[in-house]
């Protein structure tokens, strides 16, 4: 990773002064200063890390100029056809997609490890009924780390292998129990004898009162959406993992703190408001006014499920999720679905309005997610649960990287002060 080439600061009346230039496997080069604070006593300043490498990752990488989206050197749209969910999250920890055999043994440990403790169903009771689902998943989740202290033990890789697959065979029975609960349903339990997105499908739809047998279509459009969402780089939520992770937290407490990232409107909570903005829209008449309130800077709107950090061509998952859209809507025989042709005629009015190619806005993965989950009945406060659940495997194949990085340090940005100069405490009398 490491190239002869090196970067030299010159600054006035100081000697230049020499840095490392990192070669990646695809991507930007990055200019090693781990050493400018020593070396110079300087900082860099990036707030939002517009230029900044965290770390070095071996797991997912995206090329935001051509859209490419790569897990593991697969490209998104192969792995998304050939693949199942499963296989993508044994893809993402391990490195390698699982042959008959691995998939095999893998399959079955998750199906055997999908009930949480009974114990646990008793902190849904501590929640409003009415409460985001979301917030019942920081809490929930973060729960897990009261039951299995052990997971703390990450030095073994056996323990490490037990935390993944125990979190990503509950999280679907977590997110399920979340719905039920909004709804004053019974919790379902999980059916070993369905396939992991079908079992979802079931604990989330299915009722005690008779047998529940999901659409095959609808859930290999849901296998497929939980395969677009699996990991994206360092976004602000796996950054939080990460970040979290770092100080040695326990792995559950640190996925709690990244699905409270992940719920802002900015990043996962996007699928939600940009339902919320179609639904305000309304009609194809009125695009014209939103397009022209996006543009406007006086106005905090922004178009919703539209632009990337990254991404300065399509999001690869955006031209997936619009095709997933219209088989699902197609296969319920909504074709005529108002919202999706809304969507589609907001994309094209957008994608020739000079602001949007000017600022190189895209649809991105929450564009059309939300119309896809509305269709299957998924309602729109669990948008970004779907999102949690499916990301949860990249959360513990980012977060295991990290604590096995022999390079890892506690995460501890510096800052640029620009508060009060140093002063002494005056007597009350003289404030
Ligand atoms: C996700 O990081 C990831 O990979 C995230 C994600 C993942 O898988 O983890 O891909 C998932 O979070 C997708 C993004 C979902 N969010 C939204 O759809 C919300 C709407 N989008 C924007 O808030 C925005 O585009 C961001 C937050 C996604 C990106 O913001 P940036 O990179 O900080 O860019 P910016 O806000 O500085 O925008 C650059 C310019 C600005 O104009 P200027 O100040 O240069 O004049 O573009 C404008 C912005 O005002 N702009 C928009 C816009 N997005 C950016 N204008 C109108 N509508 C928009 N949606």
């Amino acid at each position: 990773m490491t190239s002869e080439r090196k970067a030299t600061l010159i600054i006035e009346g100081r000697e230049p002064v020499e840095f490392p230039i990192l070669t990646p496997v695809h991507g930007n080069d990055c200019i090693d200063i781990r050493t400018l604070g020593a070396k110079t006593g300087l900082f860099t300043y990036d707030s939002g890390f517009l230029s900044t490498a965290s770390c070095s990752s071996t797991i997912t990488f995206i090329d935001g100029d051509k859209g490419e989206l790569l897990y593991r050197g697969y490209p998104i749209e192969q792995l998304a056809e050939k693949c199942e969910f499963l296989d993508v999250a044994y893809l993402l920890r391990n490195g390698e997609l699982p042959d008959a055999e691995q998939k095999k043994t893998f399959v079955n440990i998750i199906k055997t490890h999908t009930m949480i403790h009974e114990q646990m169903a008793r902190f849904y009771q501590g929640f409003r009924r009415d409460a985001h689902p979301m917030a019942v998943m920081v809490g929930v989740v973060g729960a897990l780390s009261a039951f299995y202290h052990e997971a703390e033990d990450f030095s073994d890789a056996t323990q490490r292998s037990i935390n993944f697959n125990r979190i990503v065979a509950k999280l679907p029975t977590i997110v399920a129990m979340a719905y039920k609960y909004s709804m004053g349903e019974p919790f379902m339990y999980p059916r070993n004898d369905l396939p992991y997105t079908a079992n979802f499908m079931h604990m989330m739809f299915g009722t005690p009162c008779e047998k529940y047998e999901p659409n095959p279509v609808l859930v290999h459009a849901l296998d497929t959406i939980f395969t677009l969402h699996a990991d994206h780089e360092q976004n602000a939520s796996t950054s939080t993992v990460r970040l979290a992770g770092s100080s040695g937290a326990n792995p559950y407490a640190c996925i709690s703190a990244g699905i409270g990232c992940l719920w802002g409107p900015a990043h996962g909570g996007a699928n939600e408001a940009c339902l919320k903005m179609l639904e305000e829209i309304g009609d194809v008449s009125r695009v014209p006014e939103y397009i022209k309130r996006a543009k406007d800077k006086n106005d905090p709107f922004k178009l919703m499920g539209f632009g990337h950090r990254v991404y300065k061509n399509f999001d690869p998952r955006a031209k997936l999720m619009r095709k997933i859209c219209s088989n699902v809507l197609q296969e319920l025989g909504l074709e005529n679905d108002r919202l999706f042709k809304l969507a589609l005629e907001l994309e094209r009015i957008a994608l020739e309005d000079e602001y949007f190619v000017e600022k190189k806005l895209y649809p991105n993965v929450d564009f059309y997610s939300g119309i896809v989950q509305k269709a299957m009945g998924i309602p729109t406060s669990m948008f970004t649960c779907i999102f949690a659940l499916a990301r949860t495997v990249g959360w513990m194949a980012q977060w295991e990287e990290m604590i096995t990085d022999s390079e890892q340090k506690i995460g501890r940005p510096r800052q640029l002060y620009v508060g009060a100069p140093r002063r002494d405490v005056p007597p009350i009398d003289q404030r």
